[in-house]
């Protein structure tokens, strides 16, 4: 049977209080949005349409950027309720016969297994709607389950619909439905307006099914994934419950985590097996890391790609890279976006790389700016070696041959090129690589002036012209002068 997911999420979000439509608020790495969209695409439903309103334009652009055209919109002018919503994807399931999912764009502790349970019981049930409850110790604010003498779903009143005797049940309505496609639409038509918002309410639809004889069908969830958010506090309670499954997911799949209550990692980041994380990490985006790794206290990682057996030692950060197996990262290196660090590399204390691949076993270990530059095989990168990559308007790149030995405190003037196993004396400034041929040494240094004796020439010279006293208003200078000569 074909599944088509909706998805509402035209509302502002008013209670958030931001110029940000609610459902691009972030969460754990990812837009509120995300969330129902992720569980649409696990389900691996034929369709998938979030109806879009406020700031209709940024969503869809958000949509269209994560996910391309498995994810349709459908526009919904005026929100007018969740009915009406609904019914702006009626155009575009016009042809769709099967099941219709109704997920919310401000729930994102659902899970998909409680969707797919859902799905489940409406199929064995042959039955044109279902939704999912929970039994709230405050139900305050959620539309409240009305269940007949034989326990059946008759009906949801909302919160400011409901009788002070309706109010006191607990068994809240959780926005989230699989219907009929037919009996969605048609049913849709007959909803009115009649209650305190005047708008289109789609649990009206619960009565409507109960009524027909056909029965609506619930599955009772934990209460903790159907929580939705409305204000910023809310946020950050639901951010703290996600943060806590996300790390016990990765912790029972065998990465140590040494305190769960400094460490933040991203809905999507994928960890392997036997990989420590240590205190005060901050793992975020689409990050991947292998297995037998140890990233050290305080790192921030960002959209990463890390092999087996990485060491990153504390306070070192990694944005948008790529870094191999067996290298050694830090303590405080800083790898900005485009760096790929091939395998067993070293890049260490005070190190930036920025848009540059380290060949297989190459180092930098201390103190050195690499941009835009190609670093070949086991090539050394002495202390505080920088590429000169920018004039103030260009970029320029440098490529460092394999074997190359780059003595410390070497300035590289991009463009640039270094052949292989080529030694640079330390200090050398080299603007210019030509008739430089394979195993060179080049080196550039001022010739060196040695003035024999001068400090006690300088010292004595003073003290005379102490003695001498104030008469005498000879500057630094010429003192220098006469003393050197
Ligand atoms: C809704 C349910 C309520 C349930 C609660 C669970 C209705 C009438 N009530 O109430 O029974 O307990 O969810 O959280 O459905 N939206 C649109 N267009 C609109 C109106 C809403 O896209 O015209 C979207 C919102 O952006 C939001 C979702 O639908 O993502 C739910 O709307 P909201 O106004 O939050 O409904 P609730 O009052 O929470
Ligand atoms: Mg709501």
């Amino acid at each position: 049977m074909k599944l088509a997911t909706v998805i509402l999420a035209a509302g502002l979000g008013t209670r958030m209080k931001s110029g940000k439509a609610k459902v691009l608020h972030q969460l754990a790495g990812k837009a509120l949005i995300n969330y129902p969209v992720d569980i649409s695409l696990a389900l691996k439903a034929d369709r998938t349409i979030a109806i879009v309103g406020h700031q209709s334009d940024k969503v869809a652009e958000l949509l269209q950027n994560n996910y391309g055209k498995q994810v349709e919109t459908a526009i919904q002018k005026e929100q007018l309720g969740t009915g009406h919503a609904v019914m702006s994807a009626e155009k575009a399931l016009k042809k769709h016969k099967g099941l219709v999912l109704i997920l919310s764009g401000d729930v994102p502790l659902l899970t998909k297994s409680t969707v797919a349970k859902l799905i489940k019981k409406v199929k064995q049930k042959k039955s044109p709607f279902g939704l999912v409850s929970a039994v709230l110790e405050n139900p305050e604010g959620y539309g409240r389950v009305l269940r007949e003498s034989k326990n059946k779903i008759q009906a949801i009143v909302e919160n400011r619909d409901a009788t002070s005797e309706q109010k006191l049940i607990c068994e809240a309505n959780m926005g989230i439905y699989v219907a009929d496609a037919k009996f969605l639409f048609n049913q849709l038509k007959k909803v009115g307006t009649d209650n305190d918002q005047g708008e289109y309410y789609l649990p009206d639809l619960v009565r409507m099914a109960y009524e027909s004889g056909a029965g609506v069908v619930g599955i009772k969830a934990d209460p903790a994934e159907t929580l939705g958010i409305n204000n910023r506090v809310q946020l950050a309670e639901l951010g703290q419950i996600l943060r806590q499954r996300i790390l016990e997911k990765l912790m029972l799949k065998g990465v140590t985590i040494i305190d769960p209550q400094s460490t933040y990692i991203d809905a999507d980041v994928k960890i392997k097996a036997d990989t420590t994380i240590e205190p005060n990490c901050h793992i975020k985006g689409n990050t991947k890391i292998g297995s037998n790794c140890t990233i050290g206290t305080g790192s921030i990682i960002e959209s990463a790609t890390i092999g087996n057996d990485v060491q990153v030692k504390p306070y070192t950060i990694i944005e948008e890279s790529k870094v191999d197996q067996g290298a050694i990262l830090g303590p405080y290196s800083h790898l900005r976006p485009m760096s790929h660090i091939g395998s067993e590399c070293h890049v260490g204390n005070f190190v930036e790389t920025k848009k540059t691949t380290l060949k297989p076993g190459a180092k930098a270990n201390h103190l050195s700016y690499l941009g835009d530059a190609v670093i070949g095989k086991k090539t050394n990168i002495g202390a505080g070696t920088i590429t000169c990559n920018y004039d103030g308007y260009n970029k320029f790149a440098t490529t460092i041959g394999d074997e190359v030995l780059v003595g410390s405190d070497t300035q590289l003037i991009a463009p640039i090129s270094i052949p292989d196993r080529v030694v640079l004396g330390a200090g050398t400034s080299l603007a210019n690589a030509e008739g430089v041929e394979k195993g060179d040494l080049v080196i550039t240094r001022p010739e060196v002036v040695v003035v024999k004796g001068f400090r006690d020439k300088l010292e004595n010279s003073a003290k005379k012209k102490k003695k001498k006293s104030t008469k005498n208003n000879c500057n630094f200078e010429t003192r220098i002068e006469s003393c050197a000569e």
